[in-house]
C-alpha cells in the first residue's frame, strides 16, 4: 500500500537533529510521495531544497497568514521573493502554500492577510499552480474572497481542513480539495465523522501537517509521514471502505490536483 501525506514540514525545526533518518523511514514505510510546505521566505527555500534532495519529495512555497511581515511595504517584498523563486522554473514546486486567513492567532492585521492572500493567489494564477490553503476561524471572508475577489484557475486544498460543515459545503461548492489531518482521529472532535460523510471520494486528501497535529493514538508527540495512515484509516472506517482503497483514491486526488504523473 502507498499514500501520498499532501502536507508536511520537514523544513521545521523540529526535525533539524534527524531529518534525513526520518525521511528514509517515512519513504520505508510507503509514504512515497509527499509535499513539503513553505510558510514565510525561508521555509519556503528550505522545502524547495529539500524537495530537490529526494525524488519523492515535492514542495509548495508561500507566506502563511501567521508569517505575514508587519507591514504592507514589507510583504510586497516577500511576495517578489516568491515570484523570482518561482522564476527558476522548479518543476517540483508544484503549489503555492500555504496561504489563507488565520483570525485565530491574529486578528488585528486582518487587512494585511486578506491582501497576502489574494496576491498570492494571483501569483498562483500566473505560475498555472494549485494553492494550498490555511484558515482557522476566519470562514466567511476566506469563502468571500474565494467567491467574490478572485477567481482561482487552479483550485486547490483546505489543508488541515477545519471541521467546519459550512466552510466544507462553500469549498465543495467552490470545486476545492478537502484535505484531513489528525483532528479527525481526536476523540473530543465530535463532528468528523458527519463532516467525513460530506466530502465525496474525489474531493477527498490525507495529511499529516508533521511535525504537528499527531493523530490518536499518538497525539502529542512529534508526528512525521508514517502517521497519515491513521487518517486515512479513520476515513475508511467512517466511508465503510478498505484502507488500501482510501489509500489509492487519495493519492490518485493529490496526483491529479499537483498535477503529476507516477
Ligand atoms: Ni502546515
Amino acid at each position: 500500500m502507498e499514500l501520498f501525506d499532501s502536507h508536511a514540514h520537514y523544513n521545521d525545526e523540529k526535525f533539524e537533529n534527524d531529518r534525513e533518518q526520518v525521511i528514509s523511514s517515512v519513504k520505508a514505510e510507503g509514504i512515497t510521495k509527499l509535499i513539503c510546505v513553505g510558510y514565510n521566505i525561508k521555509s519556503s527555500k528550505e522545502a524547495i531544497k529539500i524537495a530537490n534532495k529526494y525524488d519523492f519529495i515535492y514542495s509548495a512555497c508561500g507566506i502563511s497568514p501567521n508569517d505575514i511581515p508587519q507591514t504592507e511595504q514589507e510583504l510586497w517584498k516577500d511576495i517578489e521573493k516568491i515570484k523570482k523563486i518561482l522564476q527558476t522554473g522548479d518543476k517540483k514546486i508544484v503549489a503555492i502554500g500555504e496561504i489563507g486567513l488565520d483570525y485565530y492567532w491574529n486578528k488585528e492585521n486582518a487587512e494585511l492577510q486578506r491582501k497576502a492572500f489574494l496576491e498570492q493567489i494571483k501569483v498562483a494564477n500566473d505560475n498555472d499552480l494549485p494553492i494550498v490553503i490555511h484558515t482557522r476561524e476566519a470562514v466567511s471572508d476566506t469563502i468571500d474572497i474565494l467567491k467574490n475577489k478572485i477567481d482561482v484557475n487552479n483550485k486547490g486544498i483546505f489543508h488541515c481542513c477545519p471541521l467546519n460543515r459550512e466552510l466544507v459545503k462553500e469549498a465543495l461548492k467552490l470545486g476545492f480539495f478537502i484535505s484531513l489531518a489528525g483532528p479527525v482521529t481526536f476523540k473530543n472532535s465530535k463532528n468528523a465523522n458527519e463532516i467525513i460523510e460530506m466530502i465525496p471520494l474525489d474531493k477527498l486528501l490525507i495529511e499529516t501537517d508533521s511535525p504537528y497535529l499527531s493523530p490518536e493514538p499518538l497525539r502529542g508527540k512529534r508526528n512525521d509521514s508514517r502517521n497519515v495512515k491513521y487518517i486515512a484509516q479513520k476515513i475508511a472506517e467512517v466511508k465503510q471502505m478498505k484502507l488500501e482503497d482510501i489509500a489509492k483514491i487519495t493519492y490518485e486526488n493529490a496526483e491529479r490536483i499537483f498535477k503529476m504523473r507516477k
